[in-house]
């Protein structure tokens, strides 16, 4: 089994992504790092935590940053996942915890020197935690097996600005120390989480055949569908659990092989550049930057069929 630890901001599609993590045979999880931007970091902790316990998994939940390196905080995305961050569905009172000794940055630090190169980052939110980690820790990146997270738009354009996507936008100076640290990186970004898409029928079809996850799956996505429907979609994209279906079946994406790096400031601010060769190893800004990989096609029916199995 792959051992992953993934960092969150727990809105809507970030809990699909740890249902869909829960129920793969493929996956240990390690640990649930939260961080802000679908929702603010106490109630992306508080949602994680209730997740947690609701599937009745024993892992734990370490809260992580509450704002981003650099640029000035933005409030959360509640028109897409709700003021809650998980589309306004009653959230019971919660017992479990967030162990409360350890940053996000500590525990994923702590958590590679348990299992040295066998532990796999999945950030599927702002990558702050993961960049604060490395700036705690300069030699964490040696033991890390991979990296593979959501975010970026290479050939397609960004849900937030012409350029950006929103996990990068949020924090692009973490997202930039991320792509240059000496590991392996795959990121799943626009341009494939939105080649997959569920309707409504397909809810209605998983809250049928398993009540229980299919259920609660068909609740808490009702606001995300609503404001795809507003966007004049007929269903909504599968962002956060895409890096898991990646991990899962990789054969069902193509990927190119480049440097990867981020707009920090500016007009582009949140850009993902791929850099190839020639100009990789021309270009002085560029030279020092390994190569990376980012995901550029899938086969969605397989992609969305494999989703929908799990769920
Ligand atoms: C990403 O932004 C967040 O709203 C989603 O959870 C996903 O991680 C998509 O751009
Ligand atoms: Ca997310």
């Amino acid at each position: 089994k792959e051992k992953i630890i993934i960092d969150a901001d727990v809105g809507i599609d970030d809990t699909m992504a740890i249902l869909y993590a829960s129920a793969s045979p493929v996956f240990e999880l390690i640990g649930l790092t939260t961080t802000f931007g679908n929702a603010s970091i106490e109630n992306s902790t508080r949602n994680a935590c209730y997740i947690i316990e609701r599937l009745g998994l024993d892992i734990p939940v370490v809260q992580g940053a509450s704002v981003p390196l650099i640029i000035a905080p933005e409030p959360p995305t509640d028109f897409v996942h709700g003021d809650n961050g998980l589309g306004n569905v009653i959230v019971p009172t919660v017992h479990k915890k967030p162990q409360s000794t350890l940053s996000a940055a500590q525990f994923i630090i702590e958590q590679s020197k348990l299992y040295p190169n066998e532990l796999t980052l999945v950030p599927i939110g702002r990558l702050t935690n993961i960049a604060l980690a490395l700036r705690l820790d300069p030699t964490l990146a040696s033991r890390i097996k991979r990296v593979v997270i959501m975010g970026g738009a290479f050939e397609v354009p960004g849900n937030v600005t012409p350029v950006a996507e929103a996990n990068i936008i949020g924090d692009p100076h973490a997202a930039d120390i991320v792509f240059q640290a000496d590991w392996d990186v795959v990121t799943i970004p626009l341009d494939v989480t939105t080649k997959i898409m569920v309707v409504e029928k397909d809810l209605a079809q998983v809250a049928i055949s398993n009540p229980l996850a299919g259920g609660f799956i068909k609740e808490f996505t009702q606001f995300y569908l609503d404001f795809h429907y507003e966007q004049g979609l007929n269903g909504f994209y599968i962002h956060d659990p895409s890096p898991f279906i990646y991990l899962e079946q990789p054969e069902l994406f193509s990927t190119k092989n480049a440097a990867i790096r981020v707009v920090t400031q500016g007009m582009a601010i949140g850009q993902t550049i791929a850099a190839f060769s020639p100009q990789r190893e021309r270009l002085p800004q560029w030279q020092h930057v390994k190569v990376n990989t980012y995901a550029n096609q899938v086969d969605s029916d397989k992609a969305k069929k494999l989703l929908l199995t799990r769920f």
